[in-house]
């Protein structure tokens, strides 16, 4: 008996000391997560990142047994909220979700106070979003084809917005003036959210921006629609044109979003964290909301750590000589 209760009152402290000494991945697999998680979004409330991660973050959250709060910081493309996260104590506790702005600032920013292309753990691909070329509702023009040809005329006169260099409103708004041969004026804002209400209030002329942030106004008639640029037509909106169809063939993007902890984070705590937006990507309110808005979560397989890796990988890869070759940076 004697014996018995020595090895019991023995175990216990034996047992906290192998804890101690266990690789901080074994120990985050048993207990993480045990307090909130932030999400930082690298845009203003209200837009399209933001969205999409509300929706995400609202049923990992639930996985988790945690909830997972959302904090917006805009600016700089993108790149001020990136930076904060790859800054952060590498524990799964603040991550980033972030878009196609991941493949494209290691190539336009040549100065940042991060690593943009190993300063993190990818958790997994979220979803691919199309965009919309839309203008303030009373501009003059019926069509994609009168729209080119209003661009052609106002040139710097027509204000066009965007959420920062490198952004996807960014990126869509250079091919549409490639396409057209035309410059507009560009107006930055912290996000295409407050740039969308500018563009309903008509302070600004054009946009083009992703349908998890234009479908509802578009619906509403607060802005008019010209084209959406996939090769075919949304379901969720369908009367509108694709780009090819409307006169600009090969005017085609989609966003890709993906979420990512710092690096240094432990395996453990990223493969639970993508397990947890596995669930949330096959959540049927999630996939019915994302049809919504136009878009869909990606296959269960890309949301993981090594298919969201190797995707942005390839994306840094697939923009650099493009950059490159045009000399255009953001510094
Ligand atoms: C946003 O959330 O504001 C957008 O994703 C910005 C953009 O990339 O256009």
């Amino acid at each position: 008996m004697l014996r018995r209760r020595l090895l019991a009152a023995l175990a216990v402290p034996a047992m906290a000391a192998l804890a101690a000494f266990a690789p901080l991945g074994a120990q985050a697999q048993n207990t993480f997560p045990t307090r909130s998680i932030t999400v930082l979004v690298p845009f203003a409330a209200g837009g399209p990142t933001d969205t999409v991660t509300r929706l995400v973050a609202e049923v990992m959250g639930r996985d988790l047994g945690q909830p997972m709060v959302v904090e917006n910081v805009g600016g700089a493309g993108g790149t001020l909220g990136a930076a904060r996260v790859a800054q952060a104590k590498p524990d799964g506790y603040y991550l980033l979700l972030h878009h196609i702005g991941m493949g494209t600032t290691p190539s336009l920013y040549r100065r940042l106070s991060y690593d943009a292309v190993n300063g993190f753990e990818p958790v997994g691909l979220v979803t691919e979003v199309p965009m919309t070329i839309i203008a303030r509702k009373d501009i003059p023009a019926n069509n994609l084809q009168e729209l080119v040809a209003l661009i052609r005329k106002e040139g710097t006169g027509l204000n066009y917005a965007h959420a920062g260099v490198g952004a996807a409103s960014h990126l869509c708004g250079l091919l549409l003036q490639t396409a057209v041969g035309t410059q507009m004026t560009t107006v930055p804002y912290r996000g295409t959210g407050p740039a969308m209400t500018d563009l309903i209030g008509g302070t600004v002329d054009l946009m083009c921006d992703q349908t998890t942030n234009t479908t509802e106004h578009i619906r509403a008639g607060a802005v008019r629609a010209f084209a959406v640029t996939t090769p075919q037509r949304l379901p969720s909106l369908p009367d509108l044109p694709t780009t090819a169809e409307a006169g600009l063939p090969g005017m085609e993007v989609t966003v890709w979003h993906a979420l990512y902890a710092p690096k240094g984070t432990p395996a453990d705590v990223v493969n639970r964290l993508s397990r947890a937006l596995q669930v949330a990507l096959r959540d049927e309110k999630l996939v019915a909301r994302f049809a919504d808005l136009g878009t869909a979560p990606v296959a269960q397989e890309r949301a993981t750590p090594e298919a969201a890796r190797a995707f942005w990988q390839a994306d840094i890869a697939k923009w650099r000589p493009i950059i490159e070759a045009a000399g255009q940076y953001a510094d």
